[in-house]
């Protein structure tokens, strides 16, 4: 593993003001656990508190868009997102590919805007249940990869890779270890041929129904930096098992 393991929680469109006290618990337990690195993408409205708040938590978005400002209703910019706080910011996941359209190319700008904003960047990628079952999985991730992922000189410093196959997000099935370990080292493959020597520290998370009680196998899984969690990030207490999973407490 080429730094401290990455545990990113993704809230998604969870969160009232009242979550803010499961934020603060889980700030806490991260305290605990110095070796490993804890992130959470809290929907727009909380990402100012939480940034305020967190000692030990890097808090980011769940998307951004390309441009930096303009006519564009209801969206939030990478410099918004960098002026409330956030260090980070995700783009391209599955759900933002599948509802809203979203392409690699877009994804790619929005990687582009974020770092170009000085936040950095996870890139969501993972294939179809259709896509695997046709033996296409790894072509799907190759392409994705391909067409996402930001170019620049010195991006690789920035980027996360999260590896999330559509059909094991907030469904209870996951991958096989064997599985997880030929795509991983797939999109290893693909992070030196893009980034050089660079490619080689580019941390690469498993999402997809990660949960207290298969975190410890999926983590320990080779090419496995961490995970990008959904469901079970949303309280302190499972959250906190999961971070528990990644590194030993220290008092
Ligand atoms: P899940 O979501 O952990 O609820 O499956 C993961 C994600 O979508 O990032």
């Amino acid at each position: 593993m080429p730094h401290r393991p990455y545990i990113v929680g993704n809230w998604k469109m969870n969160g009232l003001r009242a979550a803010m006290s499961e934020a603060r618990s889980i700030d806490r337990g991260a305290q605990r656990h110095p070796g490993v690195r804890v992130g959470i993408a809290p929907p727009f409205t909380l990402v100012h508190a939480m940034a305020e708040t967190g000692q030990n938590l890097f808090v980011g978005g769940q998307d951004c868009h390309a441009q930096p400002s303009g006519a564009f209703t209801g969206e939030v910019s990478a410099p918004m997102l960098k002026d409330a706080g956030a260090v980070f910011v995700i783009v391209g996941h599955s759900e933002r590919r599948a509802m809203h359209g979203e392409s690699d190319a877009m994804v790619q700008a929005k990687a582009d805007a974020a770092i170009a904003a000085g936040l950095d960047v996870i890139v969501c990628v993972g294939e179809t249940e259709a896509e695997r079952d046709a033996g296409r999985a790894e072509a799907v991730v190759d392409a994705q990869l391909e067409g996402s992922l930001p170019r620049g000189e010195g991006d690789a410093a920035r980027v996360t890779v999260a590896y999330e196959p559509v059909w094991a997000i907030g469904t209870g099935r996951v991958p096989s270890v064997d599985d997880v370990a030929a795509m991983h080292a797939a999109i290893r493959a693909h992070l030196l041929a893009i980034y050089g020597d660079g490619g080689a520290a580019v941390r690469i998370l498993y999402g997809g129904s990660v949960n207290a009680g298969n975190a410890n196998e999926l983590l320990a899984v080779a090419e496995v930096g961490g995970a990008l969690v959904g469901g079970a990030s949303l309280t302190a207490d499972s959250f906190l098992q999961i971070v528990a999973a990644a590194g030993p407490a220290e008092d």
